[in-house]
């Protein structure tokens, strides 16, 4: 089985996430409004890829952005939908496979956010949903995206590298198992901007954090850039 349909067999059970976690709404109260004036007044229109039960697109929803999600778990898009009656046609559900033709909701985004998201390729089609996102941009439009680092070490530690940037996690832990699962780490900032070479910086930080004794750290890069 190809390694994009074992995590679309992962997360069909879903992502529980009942509120945006913190870092969105730092960064969004740190950058996008006030920088870069996303406010939702003119009702930007927004993308959340792989937008899991739609918690960040609930969060800018309120705020005014005209938003629009996709995903690959019927689940996710379920709730969603119950979530967010109103906009019942604003989520669809995608292959796993990027292509590099595709265009959603007819493109001309202000913002794109991938939340946890764009790590599940490897190199070569990370590349292409990355091409693929910029030409769904506005130019002047606005990428916001978490990647997992090599820092990461609860995952990390417990991975073994199969090739194309790609590696598969595997561990036991009394709260849950990990099986199968296909990641892609950055190693440092610049493997990082490397791989957002198509989008201009306009900032680079990261957030991590750490719940129990017995637990290993979480680690997250938070990319945001423009395309010019
Ligand atoms: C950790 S969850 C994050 C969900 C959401 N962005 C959030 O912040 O709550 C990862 C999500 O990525 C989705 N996903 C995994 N591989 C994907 C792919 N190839 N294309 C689109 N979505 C994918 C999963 O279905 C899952 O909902």
């Amino acid at each position: 089985m190809d390694y994009l349909e074992k995590n679309k067999d992962f997360w069909d059970s879903g992502c529980p996430a009942e509120n945006p976690e913190s870092h969105v709404f730092r960064t969004y109260g740190r950058i996008l409004k006030p920088e870069l004036g996303i406010t939702g007044e003119k009702h930007e229109k927004l993308l959340d890829f792989a937008c899991g039960e739609g918690a960040n697109m609930l969060f800018f929803k309120k705020k005014g952005l005209d938003v629009y999600g996709v995903e690959i778990s019927e689940s996710n898009l379920k709730k969603c939908r119950e979530k967010m009656s109103d906009i019942a046609d604003h989520f669809q559900m995608i292959d796993p496979k990027p292509s590099k033709g595709d265009m959603w909701y007819g493109g001309g985004f202000d913002v794109v956010i991938g939340n946890h998201a764009f790590y599940y390729y490897n190199d070569t089609d990370l590349e292409i949903r990355l091409e693929t996102i910029y030409n769904m941009l506005k130019p002047g439009g606005i990428i916001y995206a978490t990647m997992m680092g090599t820092k990461m070490t609860q995952f990390y530690d417990n991975s073994k590298e199969v090739g194309d940037g790609l590696s598969v996690v595997n561990f036991k832990h009394s709260r849950f198992e990990i099986k199968d699962y296909y990641m892609n780490f950055m190693e440092s900032e610049q493997d990082l901007l490397h791989h957002f070479k198509l989008f201009k910086k306009l900032h680079l930080g990261w957030y991590a954090d750490k719940y129990r004794e017995d637990e290993k750290e979480n680690f997250h890069y938070n990319f945001v850039g423009i395309k010019e």
